[in-house]
């Protein structure tokens, strides 16, 4: 059985391919990076319409990479939510129609389950059960996962999410949008120790976390000190560690709490380098895993979400005629799938 995954819920349309026995057969991907550069943030509008223009595009460029016409095709998942509503519905929209077209059926996916699923593409996926930490530029939480749509939310961000804190203070130092991965590079040239940011929420039990006061330490840092290039990446390493550092308590936290040895992280901030390093370290000193997605599948991708379609499709899953776009949907209000 293949199924053709829709995503276009932010600012990437991402378009693939997947087979329940040979695996992923195609992915495309279109970045609108270079469209919202100029406005310092995602321009939802601009958003919506780049997503009109380049995912019918996409999806014939991902049957041409698979060798495949629609015939070949059972079923379209696209992304219902959660996202931009306006980006959202212009998938949901080709997506749902696209299936009447082609007479099979549309499966609406939930964006974060992509994410927590995408390590699942991997040769060496998780086995359940285990701890996930999600983090993007949208949310952050930590989620007791055992199986597909067993979810229990332990923790989360109760203001930023820890790749917006990663973008509004890379923001503040004179860095393109998104900031993250720039600061991340630029940390790589920081001095350890001369800058010593805060781990918020940690000195306190729970799993719930908070980043947006160390984009206020970042700012109170940069404003105290000179703005030549090493400072600049000495800030970096200090605001990067402090999030690694904090996310990494959390999960030892959470797994202490759940008994648990694995841990999967995913969303666009399971690329950082210091994170994943953090993560292992920890993983090491309980005797446990991390898993993570390849780096293109940490940010929105089509891959995971024609994987955690094809797993709700599989379920019977399937939806009406209506296009279903919601802008919030908490993930504990997805069903568990029959074994
Ligand atoms: O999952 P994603 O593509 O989109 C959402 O669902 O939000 O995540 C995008 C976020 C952005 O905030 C971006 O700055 C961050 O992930 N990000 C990173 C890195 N790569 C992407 N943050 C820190 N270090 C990175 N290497
Ligand atoms: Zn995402």
């Amino acid at each position: 059985m293949r199924i053709l995954g829709i995503e276009t819920s932010c600012d990437e349309t991402g378009v693939a391919i997947y087979d329940d026995e040979k695996g992923l057969l195609s992915h495309q991907l279109y970045s609108q990076v270079k469209l919202h550069a100029d406005y310092g943030g995602v321009v939802p509008e601009l958003a919506s319409r780049d997503h009109v223009k380049k995912t019918i595009p996409l999806i014939k460029e991902a049957l041409k990479e698979a060798d495949l016409t629609s015939d070949d095709i059972d079923g379209i998942a696209y992304t219902a939510g959660p996202g931009l509503v306006g980006a959202l519905l212009v998938g949901a929209t080709i997506g749902r129609s696209i299936a009447y077209a082609w007479g099979v059926p549309a499966v609406p996916v939930h964006h974060m389950e992509g994410h927590l699923l995408a390590p699942m593409l991997e040769d060496n996926p998780p086995p359940f059960p285990f701890v996930a930490l999600l983090v993007s530029g949208g949310h952050t939480m930590l989620v007791e996962v055992k199986g597909i749509g067993e979810y229990q939310i332990l923790g989360e961000s109760i203001d930023d999410a820890a790749g917006e804190a990663f973008d509004k203070t890379a923001k503040l130092m004179g860095l393109d949008y998104p900031g993250g991965p720039l600061l991340s590079r630029l940390a790589e040239m920081g001095t350890p120790g001369r800058f010593k940011f805060p781990r918020p929420m940690t000195d306190r039990p729970g799993l719930d976390m908070s980043f947006s006061g160390l984009k206020t330490f970042a700012a109170n840092t940069i404003s105290a000190n000179d703005n030549d290039d090493q400072t600049r990446a000495d800030i970096a390493y200090a605001f990067q560690e402090a999030v690694c550092a904090t996310l990494a308590i959390k999960c030892k936290r959470a797994l202490l709490q759940t008994g648990m040895k694995r841990i999967v992280i995913a969303g666009g901030v399971s690329a950082n380098k210091q994170l994943r390093v953090e993560l292992e370290a920890l993983a090491k000193k309980m005797g446990g895993e991390v898993y993570y997605p390849r780096t293109e599948f940490c940010t929105d991708n089509g891959a995971m979400i024609a994987y955690a379609g094809m797993q709700r499709l599989k379920n019977g899953e399937t939806s009406d005629l209506g296009v279903k776009a919601q802008p919030r949907w908490p993930i504990d209000q997805l069903k568990p799938i029959a074994d």
